[in-house]
């Protein structure tokens, strides 16, 4: 049973105490909050000992698995958040489409849409019946997560998820889905209504069931010229991530690549917008503006490195931010599979211990 928690009205008050959603207000803090992309996934051993005898779909559809996966990262790390176990990709099951992770290939979706007609025939997903186990596993980690500690909850953004139905899968050229925008606007334009409807639906069902803060990834978006995502992407992120943001909790807004679209999904809408580790973080800062709060952005394989050198990186990071309120220290993109766990536990204790008067 989902039992729905208040949260809409703790959510708007003012000061909140946790490290991580302090920043996302840009309010001082104790230290610089650091949580990671990916946290929990196959770098761990934890995950893989739970992967042996489940799925990710499986693990996904059990919200106490799902729920235990999500700890993981939180007792192994000392993060300052968690987030919600989950894919981005769940949601196409519901709007009419299959799925499956393919070893090796990532993810695959047979019936790729690639006309007006099959966009029409999708339909918008309604979160507590098609996605009720999701909104479980929230209630459950609700309970069991340290008061400290908030709960991420998440979704793709409408771009990076129609990349994925028209393309069938991961993308080299993202040939499909940019010929369906010029090609036939009005199926594209079609599909992205279904699309972010359903993300609006599902993000604040997962704000509803309890996350405390919740992340739009459009990961793919840096493909796209900013005159294609001004008329193709941003009235349906907008759309997202505005009705995300009435709910009073801090959206972040994410997306890779990014250095000529950053005002533009500034615009879109977030109350913290990721950065990637192209661009230094203060240079990304200067274009948003400091009335936003920024998250990121040391290069992934920065954790592949040894303890003296990632110290160097971190720090780098650090010293961009320059101890302004609202920077939240993570990755610029997921953590790598074969990370070394103790280097991340590494990196986590390197930015606590960054001062802060
Ligand atoms: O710890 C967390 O970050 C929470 C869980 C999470 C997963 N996917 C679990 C997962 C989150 C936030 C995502 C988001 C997601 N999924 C994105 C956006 C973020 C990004 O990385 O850009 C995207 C593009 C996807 C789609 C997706 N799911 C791909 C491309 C893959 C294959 C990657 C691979 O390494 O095989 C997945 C599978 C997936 N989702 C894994 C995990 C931990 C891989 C691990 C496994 O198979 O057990």
């Amino acid at each position: 049973m989902i039992e729905p928690q208040p949260r809409f009205v703790d959510a708007v008050q003012p000061e909140p105490a946790a490290r991580f959603l302090r920043a996302c207000r840009r309010l001082p803090v104790d230290a610089t909050p650091v949580w990671f992309m990916r946290q929990a996934g196959r770098y761990m051993p934890e995950y893989r000992a739970i992967r042996e005898r489940h799925s990710l779909l499986e693990i996904v559809a059990r919200p106490h698995l799902a729920a235990e996966v999500t700890l993981q990262p939180v007792q192994t790390l000392g993060v300052d958040a968690a987030i919600l176990f989950a894919d981005i990709l769940l949601p196409v099951v519901p709007m009419g489409l299959s799925l499956e992770f393919a070893k090796g290939e990532g993810p695959v979706i047979r019936e790729a849409v690639r006309s007006a007609q099959a966009a029409r025939r999708l339909r918008v997903v309604d979160a507590e019946t098609d996605l009720g186990h999701v909104l479980e596993a929230i209630c459950i980690l609700r309970r069991e997560l340290p008061a400290d500690v908030p709960l991420i909850g998440f979704c793709g953004a409408p771009f990076t998820v129609a990349s994925y139905m028209v393309e069938g899968g991961p993308a080299k050229d993202f040939r499909n889905v940019k010929g369906m925008m010029l090609a036939d606007p009005a199926a594209w334009h079609s599909l992205m209504e279904t699309v972010a409807s359903s993300m609006e639906n599902y993000l604040l069902a997962q704000i509803q069931a309890g996350a405390q803060a919740v992340q739009v990834f459009d990961s793919w978006v840096g493909q796209l010229s900013p005159a294609d995502y001004l008329e193709f992407v941003q009235p349906y992120s907008r759309r997202v991530l505005k009705a995300a943001e009435a709910t009073g909790v801090p959206v972040i807004h994410f997306g890779t690549d990014t250095a000529t679209l950053l005002p533009h999904m500034k615009e879109a809408g977030g109350t913290v917008i990721g950065l990637d580790w192209r661009m230094p973080l203060d240079d990304g800062w200067g274009l948003l503006g400091e009335d936003v709060a920024v998250q990121g952005n040391l290069d992934p394989t920065a954790l592949f490195a040894p303890l003296p050198v990632l110290r160097d990186r971190v720090e780098g990071v650090l010293r961009r931010a320059g101890g302004r309120p609202g920077h939240i220290f993570n990755v610029g993109h997921g953590i790598l599979t074969h990370t070394p766990v103790e280097n991340v536990r590494a990196a986590v204790d390197m930015v606590h211990e960054w001062p802060h008067e």
